[in-house]
């Protein structure tokens, strides 16, 4: 009886405050969008929380499509960056576009035609409420999500979208202060990834033209729910290829964690959950064979991705990780470009014209850089456990999960059912990309 009062208490709190964010939201944007067709009835909160679910498996897609775009199957390179930053970011500017920009970008979101921009932000806004309360809640990990559209101060932006936006718009003097405006921006991502990200926009990526920039940080560091031991960790081989070894530093420890192997994929799967289990590191092994990451990379989708997740189960088994360390920094236009996003980056075709009337504003650059350190410790990205298995009565004959050979990787919200991070590990040699 106790339990279940205190449990009533706190979903009414927990209602009360969404829905009075939810109806600020409803009245102002109502009138802001042009496209939306404004509907009758404000929605209710049961369509809304049916569309959030329907928010989380675009945004997976989207996940997916950005991995296989930035993904170099040629030169197989290390790969590191957060689809969900991308992901925030682009949402953003979609709710500035119209016209044949607004299109490309519902494409690439994988959002679908009658989604309106007022659904799409009470989800954006629900989201980010969501990380926040949460991260306020826990000390057992640090996850900091954080958005802004810097605007110049001579922009006229609608006066409707600063009143939905007023926590992430920031008017800058980016015409006669170019150079402290960039810095500014600079601060503002290093401050929000905890000093690990620094000049994200360098200099003569800014300029007095520059009307918009739109920026997400994502930082998160946690500790393994289960710790290597630091004595454990030894020189190892790690097989870059048939051809090419190297030595590495190799994390051990044996400990029972979820795992399964994928016949779709061609992979085994294993779950390394942080402090706290709202947030696990997954691995996609496949067997040492020639081509064998590019084969299972190639067979990676939302359904057969999520298959593999359902069909893990606890049992006892040793782990040999790699010691690494990613940074990356990536110019978005190119992958951007690769799934569709043409418009945004011309000045002539771009359509902003939600954010503004004023013609001619476009996206000069997109920009990504992302950092990535795992120790025995747990995990720094500068970026959940329902998923219990049920299927049973195969045997899992793996008794070992020997990360010595290439590996894909992602930093898994397991509440959210999305990706904060994901990458590819080729190497042990740190590669730097720009
Ligand atoms: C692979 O690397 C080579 C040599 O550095 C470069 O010329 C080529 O463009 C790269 N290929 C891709 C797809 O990035
Ligand atoms: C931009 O999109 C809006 C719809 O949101 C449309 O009314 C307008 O004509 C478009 N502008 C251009 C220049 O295509
Ligand atoms: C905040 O903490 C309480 C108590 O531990 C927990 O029941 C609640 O679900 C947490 N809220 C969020 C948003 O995680
Ligand atoms: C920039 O400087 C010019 C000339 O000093 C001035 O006319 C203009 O108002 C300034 N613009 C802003 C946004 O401060
Ligand atoms: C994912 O891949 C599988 C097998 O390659 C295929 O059967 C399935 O249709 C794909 N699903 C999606 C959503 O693309």
């Amino acid at each position: 009886m106790m339990a279940a009062s205190k449990l009533s208490s706190m979903m009414a709190y927990f209602t009360l405050v969404l829905s009075v964010s939810l109806i600020s939201v409803t009245l102002v944007s109502g009138q802001c969008f042009k496209e939306d067709q404004v509907s009758e009835q404000p929605a209710s909160e049961k369509a809304t929380s049916e569309y959030q679910a329907v928010f989380y498996e675009q945004q997976l897609e989207f996940s997916l499509d950005m991995f296989h775009k930035l993904y170099n199957k040629e030169n197989r390179t290390n790969l590191f960056f957060s689809p969900y930053s991308i992901h925030q970011a682009l949402i953003m500017t979609y709710f500035g576009a119209g016209g044949e920009t607004r299109k490309q970008l519902q494409t690439a979101l994988h959002l679908k035609e009658t989604d309106t921009k007022d659904e799409l932000i009470r989800a954006f806004k629900m989201e980010n409420f969501y990380q926040e309360t949460r991260s306020e809640n826990t000390t057992q990990y640090d996850l900091k999500v954080a958005n802004r559209i810097f605007f110049s101060n001579e922009e006229p932006v609608r006066p409707c979208v600063q009143e939905i936006f007023s926590k992430e718009i920031e008017l800058l003097n980016i015409v006669n202060e170019t150079e402290t405006s960039r810095e500014h921006i600079n601060s503002w991502v290093e401050e929000n990834t905890r000093g690990k990200i620094k000049d994200l926009i360098g200099s003569g990526h800014m300029d007095k033209e520059t009307r918009v920039a739109i920026a997400n940080a994502a930082y998160f560091k946690g500790s393994w729910e289960q710790q290597f031991k630091k004595s454990n960790t030894k020189l190892a081989l790690f097989y870059v290829s048939q051809k090419e070894v190297t030595p590495t530093m190799m994390m051990y420890q044996k400990g029972s964690f979820r795992h399964g192997v994928s016949e779709e994929l061609k992979a085994y799967i294993i779950e390394l959950p942080y402090e706290g289990e709202a947030i696990s590191m997954f691995i996609l092994l496949p067997p040492f064979t020639p081509n064998a990451l590019q084969d299972t990379i190639s067979r990676l989708n939302a359904s057969t991705l999520r298959e593999a997740m359902d069909g893990m189960y606890p049992d006892s088994i040793e782990i040999f990780l790699p010691r690494f360390k990613i940074e990356q920094t990536f110019d978005l236009s190119q992958a951007l470009r690769a799934v569709g996003v043409v418009d945004l980056f011309d000045e002539v075709a771009a359509n902003l014209t939600d954010f503004s009337e004023k013609p001619g504003l476009a996206i000069g650059s997109a920009r990504h850089k992302s950092y990535l350190e795992v120790s025995e410790q747990g995990s720094t990205a500068a970026a959940a456990t329902a998923l219990i298995g049920t299927r049973s009565g195969r045997p899992l004959d793996q008794t070992r999960f020997v990360c010595n050979h290439p590996f894909v990787f992602f930093i898994y919200d397991n509440a959210l059912k999305n990706i904060l991070f994901m990458g590819a590990f080729h190497t042990p040699k740190s590669v730097e990309k720009s």
